[in-house]
């Protein structure tokens, strides 16, 4: 992992214009920014860094100061207009993060200064800061690394979810995954492993990543390629899958769909390659195989609020228990935003790339 700022002073390189004054433990902007795009696009070209002016908080309300946040593919397939949930324009990026509580409401009784939260999301979480309902924000364990808790509301839940909703499995079934050096695809293998389940795992440079994810509890590890379909069938012969997990796409999922046994479901979460999944016919009538779909999203909305809140706090405790461990790539001041999302972008990355804000301290 690297911090842009520590390496290249890229936050002392970006001309400051705004004065700041110290709240009671973190500088609040007289002119937070935030990371803005008024029409959907290539990121390089459509995003801004604008003023995002905020009011001092109601009496019920609070603003939070940005601790750390994410970049994910979906924040660029939201600013790119090919997600599933578009923002009304002009908009601010990105969906997760967590803050610190700057400044309290008079009336506010759930959260004080210093308190960790999650960032709202509907309201676009890379901004410096935010004022919200105090009521309406989740509060997040202050004791995890700012890096471990930013990450922790969408690829952790969604691993373990694809693990618990579609499969009733038990100790030693077999769990087959694409893009298994992905965030949510380390996840899979922890959770899987903490759960007795066994992974085997496709990725696209087996050299390059099958050593981390043997030390996370990964039982294979193959190239995801012509032949994988051969490897994974040598696998498991007594116990073969029940459930396939997808977020590439094209031949990869068909690979998938053949390591599958019978009654076997193939859940595809996310489109990497963007090439449409065919379904191979012989897996469908002779194995019954089933696919469906999966949208953390979605899930989080339908879901009763303790549910997810339980899956959050389940998330948390591993965190804490050193069960889950995600990987960081690189770590950018959010004025350094361009050469984040490029980075998040660019092929061979070792982990997620995160922004951080006026609440993070090294
Ligand atoms: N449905 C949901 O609720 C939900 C929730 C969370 C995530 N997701 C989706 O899950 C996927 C993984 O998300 P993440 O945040 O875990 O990703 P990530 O950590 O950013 O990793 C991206 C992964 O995609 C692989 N990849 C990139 N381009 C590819 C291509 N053209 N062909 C094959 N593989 C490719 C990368 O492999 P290399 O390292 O080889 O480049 C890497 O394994 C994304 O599609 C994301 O949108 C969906």
């Amino acid at each position: 992992m690297f911090y842009a700022k520590k390496l290249g002073g890229l936050s002392s390189a970006i001309p400051c214009v705004c004065l700041w004054r110290m709240s009671f433990e973190y500088p609040i902007p007289d002119e937070p920014r935030a990371v803005c795009y008024h029409a959907t696009g290539n990121p390089g070209e459509v995003l801004r860094y604008e003023a995002q002016p905020c009011a001092a908080p109601a009496d019920d309300e609070v603003l939070v100061l940005l601790e750390m946040a994410v970049v994910h593919p979906s924040d660029l397939g939201m600013i790119g207009g090919t997600y599933g949930r578009l923002r009304p324009l002009p908009a601010v990026a990105g969906r997760e993060a967590t803050g610190r509580v700057a400044r309290a409401g008079a009336a506010v009784r759930s959260l004080k200064v210093g308190d960790r939260v999650r960032m709202p999301e509907a309201a676009g979480a890379w901004r410096e800061a935010v004022v919200a309902k105090a009521g309406e924000l989740l509060r997040v364990p202050g004791d995890l690394p700012a890096e471990q808790a930013c990450m922790s509301f969408i690829n952790p839940p969604t691993a373990l979810l694809l693990l618990r909703e579609f499969v009733p499995l038990s100790g030693g079934d077999w769990v087959v995954q694409n893009a298994a050096n992905s965030a949510v695809g380390e996840c899979v293998v922890q959770l899987a492993r903490a759960a007795g389940l066994r992974t085997a795992n496709l990725v696209r440079s087996p050299e390059k990543h099958a050593g981390r994810l043997k030390a996370l509890g990964a039982d294979a590890v193959f190239a995801d390629d012509k032949d994988a379909v051969k490897a994974l069938a040598g696998l498991a012969r007594d116990n073969p899958p029940r459930l396939a997990l997808n977020s590439v796409g094209g031949l990869s999922a068909i690979t998938l769909m053949r390591a599958l046994g019978d009654d076997g479901v193939l859940v595809t979460f996310g489109g990497m390659t963007a090439d449409a999944i065919r379904f191979p016919t012989r897996e469908f009538i002779f194995k019954n195989v089933t696919c469906r779909g999966f949208w953390m999203d979605r899930w989080g909305r339908t879901a009763r609020a303790d549910a997810l809140h339980s899956v959050y706090e389940e998330i948390h405790a591993c965190l804490r228990s050193g069960k889950l461990q995600m990987a960081v790539d690189s770590v950018f001041p959010l004025a350094g935003y361009s050469e984040a999302v490029a980075r998040a972008a660019a092929y061979g990355r070792a982990g997620k790339v995160l922004l951080s804000g006026p609440a993070f301290s090294a």
